[in-house]
């Protein structure tokens, strides 16, 4: 375990309990062999533990189901427990609406297991979204918080899916939204605001979209006799570790709602709750005293308070193995990288992911000397390069296994198929909670 590996990202480097492995099938089936080597092939038959379309491994160690899988592939880990834990303690603190940001990862495990654990409500982006949710849980509320949408996105998702609650941030917007839903009675409408340049902030979300506090208060008023329910939404921007932004942005807000002179119904503070890479960060019990403190002393506590995390939940529950491709100098050569499941690790952000080597089988002793590594993926792209560093083991070798950490926001979601490298095996350590039945009757708006 890596010093930067601890808290809530830490990794088990001895986990002894593992319960049995489920394989989920996607793109291709992964299959263990007679002598343990995974093999793909989509024409063989199925192994004879797979049924209803899993592959359930024998309960090892987590490292010796590593090894006995020899991933050729990137392979994600996802463990269903840790999310259910994520997602019912952020909801016990919000103490409002909890709307998973699909965007960080639309996993059928990830929405399937939210669903089981009492999530109704999920921000979504386009329809591709707003199918995987239905998939998974028919009955769910839908933010549909994608500020420019598509003139049929909008039809299809109010007419065939029963979205009642759009975002928008300006007023062409507002006019497609009516003409599309044909003014439809019981529209909820959410004006996203702007906020100031936030640098605490991994990715800054000021300058793409979100009204200025004059055009939020214009558009707040213009949607009031157009709708069932007005809301006002901000973000303060992804991997937000100064809490202090969202109690600003709180009274951003009171001004904005205070201008329109119309009454507000919702407030949306949106994401951007940290996860913990590689250091401490707010918990979200600490972001959420600090605005409902805010909410009280702006006057705002009688509105609907909801939130859209996506990483803070999903960051921490799975983790990626890759191989070592080549290893030259500081530099190792891995089956994953900035075009597949690492973009955050990337020159754009720079992100400094827990790893772990995998114990060796034969016993080779691993040294206790660390080196910081730098990685290179496995495109032809010099982009394709991750500074970190990475602290590893200093005899790290080639064929050798690294578990990444926190590794479940923003990478299965961002992967391409850029020279042919895109596609990773999913398993899920642990069982997958059943489905959400569909209810009988078609419901519209929930
Ligand atoms: C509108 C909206 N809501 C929520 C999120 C989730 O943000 P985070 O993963 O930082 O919590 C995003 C991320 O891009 C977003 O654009």
């Amino acid at each position: 375990m890596t010093d930067s590996a601890s808290g809530r990202g830490r990794i088990s480097p001895n986990v002894r309990t593992v319960p049995p492995v489920k394989i989920v099938r996607r793109r291709h089936r992964l299959q263990t062999g007679a002598g343990g080597k995974q093999k793909n092939d989509l024409h063989a038959a199925p192994p004879r533990d797979f049924r209803d379309g899993f592959f359930y491994a024998p309960p090892q160690s987590r490292d010796m189901q590593i090894r006995a899988l020899a991933p050729q592939k990137p392979l994600y880990i996802f463990d269903a427990a840790r999310l259910a834990e994520n997602y019912r303690g952020f909801a016990a603190v919000c103490g409002g609406e909890t709307a998973y940001a699909v965007k960080c990862n639309p996993h059928p495990a990830v929405l399937r297991t939210l669903s089981a654990a009492g999530a109704s409500a999920f921000d979504v982006a386009s329809l591709a979204e707003i199918r995987a949710v239905r998939a998974a849980n028919p009955q769910a509320k839908l933010y549909f918080m994608h500020p420019v949408k598509a003139p049929e996105a909008i039809a299809e998702a109010y007419t065939v899916w029963g979205v009642r609650a759009f975002v928008l941030d300006h007023i062409d917007e507002l006019y497609k939204i009516l003409r599309e839903t044909a003014l439809a009675p019981d529209l909820e409408l959410f004006v996203r605001m702007a906020l100031p340049k936030n640098g605490a902030a991994a990715l800054d979300f000021s300058s793409k979209f979100g009204a200025t506090p004059d055009e939020a208060a214009k558009l707040l008023e213009a949607c009031r006799p157009v709708c069932r329910r007005l809301g006002l939404a901000f973000h303060t921007g992804t991997q937000n570790t100064d809490t202090g932004t969202y109690t600003r942005a709180v009274a951003a807000a009171a001004d904005v709602i205070a201008k329109s002179g119309v009454p507000v119904d919702a407030l949306d503070a949106g994401g951007g709750f940290p996860a913990n890479y590689t250091g401490r960060v707010a918990a979200p019990a600490e972001i959420f005293a600090a605005l409902h403190t805010a909410l009280a002393e702006n006057g705002l506590d009688n509105l609907d308070l909801i939130t859209e995390p996506g990483r803070v939940l999903v960051a921490d529950t799975t983790a990626l193995i890759v191989r070592v491709e080549q290893r030259r100098g500081d530099l190792l050569y891995l089956t994953d990288g900035v075009y597949g499941g690492l973009f955050d690790a990337g020159p754009q952000l720079r992100w400094r992911y827990p790893v772990r080597h995998i114990p060796r089988e034969d016993g080779t002793p691993v040294s206790g000397h660390r080196t910081n590594f730098r990685f290179a993926g496995p495109t032809c792209d010099s982009i394709d390069m991750m500074d970190g560093p990475f602290p590893l083991p200093d005899n790290i070798k080639t064929g050798d296994w690294i578990e990444i950490g926190q590794a479940g926001a923003y990478s299965q979601s961002l992967r391409t198929d850029f020279n042919g490298f895109g596609t990773a095996d999913f398993i899920c350590a642990g069982s997958l909670p059943r489905k959400t039945k569909k209810p009988k009757t078609t419901s519209k708006n929930i």
